[in-house]
This record gives structure tokens, C-alpha cells and sequence, in this order.
């Protein structure tokens, strides 16, 4: 089965005005608003699919119950530890030009009692058949070695591990070995102390470092480039989709999705490769994080190219 964790969950609330006047009256012409967060669009992505996942981490107040509310109307299963205050909304305002202001609210701080209890649903459902998607930031009172924490705990369990995280979380992840990450070029290239874009053949040894490290499955994203799947025997790159781009945010996070979803599914590597493909490029054909649907992304996988490296 697959676990996504979201420590983190957010209303995403998208504003559209004409133009955007700082210190002045905006009207807004239309929003959106929809219920994510990483895990959360992992779950999504999951379901349309046709997968299943359990969705857990923190939620809060009312924001929170209506992310638990859509969840089960959308047929995924839920499992959050509710604590004080209100999950965030973040507002993103768009004005005619496509130009985007963000405005992203805190969220509630975690006390330890709260992390001990997501802890404990953690383990309630690491077994050797488990998959947990670790995604995205932590909130206030979370320490930066939390994932590293629960990649230990759920290895002792022989359960499997995908991280999709950044910075601190990600460096202190590493050390735990989970199976499976994913960073974007730039999240890569930031741990690594490059301060430039680094050459495909350079991720692709610095990839391959990782993977002597204990790490199982390397996959390096690349926007519109395409990515990497590297790992011990079959690595592959495949260029980006050409399709027709509305919104690249949650690319990443659909890319993360086909990868549990081919994991759970029993795909071979270049099958992987190819739905993670299809799955991302649908996904930037979607307003906001919306999740492609499943035909879209089955008639794209088609036209995914794929070379051995
Ligand atoms: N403009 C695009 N056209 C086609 N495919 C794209 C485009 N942008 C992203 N993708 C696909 O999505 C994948 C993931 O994108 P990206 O590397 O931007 O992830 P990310 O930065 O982790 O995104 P996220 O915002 O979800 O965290 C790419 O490897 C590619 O397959
Ligand atoms: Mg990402």
C-alpha cells in the first residue's frame, strides 16, 4: 500500500485580478481554490491514476476538516492527526500578464505530543508492503532529521521510502538512505553547492554518487527538459513532452506519483520511466496541481522517448 505524509497541507487559493496595484484597491475577476499540499497531490494523482493511498499528516480547523472532506468525496482514504490552530491558505494572485504574488500563511505550530502521534500512525502502517511518499516542508516545531527518522523506523519494518524533499530535510534524509528520491535540477544542484546549471553529465555522476551510497532509484527532474531515472544497472533520460504548458506547479509532485503508482504495480524501469513521463507532462497541461486524467496520460506515454544511458 502507499502512505503519503504531508506535514504540511495548504488550501491553494489562486486569485485572478486585470493588474495587481500594490497599496490599492484589486478586484478580483475570478479564483479557485483547491486542497494540496505534496503528499496530498501525490494522493490525488494517485486515485486518477486508478491507485490507491492513505493520506496522512497534519491538519487543522476548518481549512483542515475541508481538506479531509474532499479527500473522502474524491474515494481516498484519510488518516490525519488534527491539532490547534488552522491549516494555512496560500493565495497566489495572477494579474492579466500571467505575473504571480504569493502570499503564504504559517500554518499551525506541531507540539511534540502531535509529532509522537503521526509518528505512531507512521508505524501503525509500515509492514514490508508498504510505500511511504515523504513529501514537501515541515511545519514549525517538526525538527529538519524528521524524515531521516521515520526512513529508519520504516526500514527496521522493511518498508519502502520515497522522499521528495529539500534543504535541510532533504540532506538529513539522505543520510537514512531511503529507496527512491527525486529532486529538481536546482534542488540538486543546491545540495550539492553548485551555483550554476549544471551539465546533464554532471547530474547524471553526481546521480550515480547517490546511488553508491545505498540509494535504490535517482530520479533528477529537469522542468521542461525532461529527467533522469537512474539506477544500479538500467538508467534512462528521457527529453521533456512537448505539450501544451498551463501550469508547471505540481509537475514535480505527479512525477512522484507515477512513481508510486508504478512501484505499487509492479512496473519494469522503463515503463517507470515512461509513466513518470506522461504523468508530469499531464499534469502541466492541467490548471494549477490538478491531476491529468489517466486516458491523457496513457495516450502520452506513447510518445515518450526514452535512451539508455
Ligand atoms: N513545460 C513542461 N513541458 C513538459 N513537461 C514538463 C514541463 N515542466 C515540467 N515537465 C515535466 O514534469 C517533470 C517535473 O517537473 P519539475 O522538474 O519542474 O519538477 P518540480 O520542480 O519538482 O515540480 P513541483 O513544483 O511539483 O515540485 C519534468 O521532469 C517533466 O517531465
Ligand atoms: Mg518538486
Amino acid at each position: 500500500m502507499v502512505v503519503t505524509v504531508t506535514m504540511n497541507p495548504a488550501i491553494d487559493k489562486t486569485v485572478f485580478v486585470d493588474s495587481f496595484e500594490y497599496g490599492g484597491l484589486n478586484r478580483i475577476k475570478s479564483s479557485e481554490s483547491d486542497v494540496g499540499g505534496k503528499g496530498i497531490n501525490v494522493s490525488k494523482t494517485i486515485k486518477s491514476l486508478g491507485g490507491k493511498s492513505v493520506a496522512t499528516g497534519f491538519i487543522a480547523g476548518e481549512a483542515g476538516n475541508r481538506i479531509e472532506k474532499c479527500l473522502n468525496e474524491a474515494g481516498i482514504e484519510t488518516d490525519f492527526v488534527k491539532v490547534e490552530g488552522e491549516t494555512r491558505t496560500n493565495t497566489k494572485i495572477v494579474d492579466g500578464k500571467g505575473e504571480l504574488t504569493e502570499l503564504n500563511e504559517q500554518g499551525p505550530c506541531i507540539s511534540s505530543k502531535k509529532l509522537s502521534e503521526l509518528l505512531e500512525i507512521i508505524r501503525k502502517y509500515a509492514k514490508e508492503d508498504t510505500l511511504f511518499v515523504l513529501a514537501g516542508s515541515v511545519p514549525g516545531g517538526v525538527p529538519k532529521d524528521i524524515y531521516a527518522k521515520i526512513i529508519k523506523e520504516a526500514h527496521e519494518k522493511g518498508a519502502i521510502v520515497l522522499m521528495d524533499a529539500d534543504g535541510d530535510l532533504f540532506k538529513e534524509g539522505l543520510k537514512e538512505k531511503p529507496d527512491i528520491i527525486k529532486p529538481n535540477r536546482a534542488e540538486l544542484e543546491s545540495f550539492l553547492g553548485i551555483d550554476h546549471k549544471a551539465d546533464d553529465e554532471v547530474l547524471y555522476s553526481e546521480g550515480k554518487k547517490l546511488l553508491d551510497q545505498g540509494i535504490k532509484k535517482v530520479v533528477i527532474s529537469m522542468g521542461k527538459d525532461g529527467a533522469m531515472f537512474l539506477s544500479e544497472n538500467e538508467s534512462y533520460i528521457c527529453p521533456g513532452l512537448k505539450v501544451e504548458a498551463n501550469s508547471a506547479v505540481g509537475a514535480g509532485d505527479a512525477m512522484v506519483a507515477a512513481l508510486a503508482y508504478s512501484f505499487e504495480n509492479g512496473f519494469n524501469k522503463e515503463d517507470t520511466a515512461r509513466l513518470c513521463m506522461a504523468t508530469s507532462a499531464g499534469a502541466v497541461m492541467t490548471i494549477g496541481t490538478k491531476p491529468p486524467e489517466r486516458s491523457i496520460v496513457f495516450e502520452l506515454m506513447e510518445k515518450v522517448n526514452i535512451k539508455k544511458l
